[in-house]
């Protein structure tokens, strides 16, 4: 596919099913994250590539933290946690690894792997799979952090859902692009 195409015609399929990428396509999809753009190269970007018990063990982990942490009781809610990560055959779980630098700001190494985010979203659709970014309640927070087995300096950014879309692509809104852009001529 055109590399233009690919990128306009992306999308976040919410139902992501078998097969999912072999370890050599999962090896040029993480070559392409980490192009993304990197003041300094200080290489903020970490994955964890979660598949079969993984999944098991990712779905333990929101579970514990939303009775421990958000003080969930309503069954309901837990199982839908507990189910969460089921929704698709693989998930990478977005981590910036944040460090001290006196030109690099937290924020520009967060946005470095918000970039890595998009590239695999982008590389994954150009080997007929694809990914949808999820956050919630298990991102973005110390806490979340310290479940996954992390050190504090590390950030969760949310889990790209992987897998291969179920069913039809969804119809991408037509956006009208004067109301995104201004021309300063
Ligand atoms: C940082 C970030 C976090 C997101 N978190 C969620 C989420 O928790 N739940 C959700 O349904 N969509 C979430 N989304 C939106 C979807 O990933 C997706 O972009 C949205 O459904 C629009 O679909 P599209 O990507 O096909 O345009 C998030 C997007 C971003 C960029």
């Amino acid at each position: 596919m055109d590399a233009l195409e690919n990128i306009i015609l992306r999308n976040s399929p919410r139902k992501l099913t078998l097969p999912m990428p072999s370890e050599d396509q999962m090896k040029l999809v993480y070559k392409a994250a980490l192009r993304a753009p990197d003041h300094a190269w200080l290489r903020p970007s970490r994955f964890i590539q979660v598949t079969g018990d993984g999944i098991t063990k990712l779905s333990d982990i929101f579970v514990n933290f939303a009775k421990e942490k958000l003080k969930e009781e309503d069954e309901q809610k837990l199982e839908k946690y507990k189910n969460a990560p089921f929704r698709a055959p693989m998930i990478i779980i977005l981590v910036s690894h944040i460090q001290d630098h006196p030109k690099v700001p937290e924020i520009e190494q967060v946005m470095s792997t918000a970039a890595a985010a998009q590239n695999i979203l982008l590389a994954l659709k150009a080997i007929n799979f694809a990914g949808m970014w999820r956050t919630g309640a298990f991102s973005l927070n110390n806490d979340i952090t310290k479940y996954l087995g992390l050190d504090e300096d590390h950030r969760v950014l949310g889990y790209l859902y992987v897998g291969t879309p179920d069913g039809p692509d969804k119809k991408i809104p037509e956006l009208d692009l004067d109301d995104f852009i201004t021309k300063w001529e």
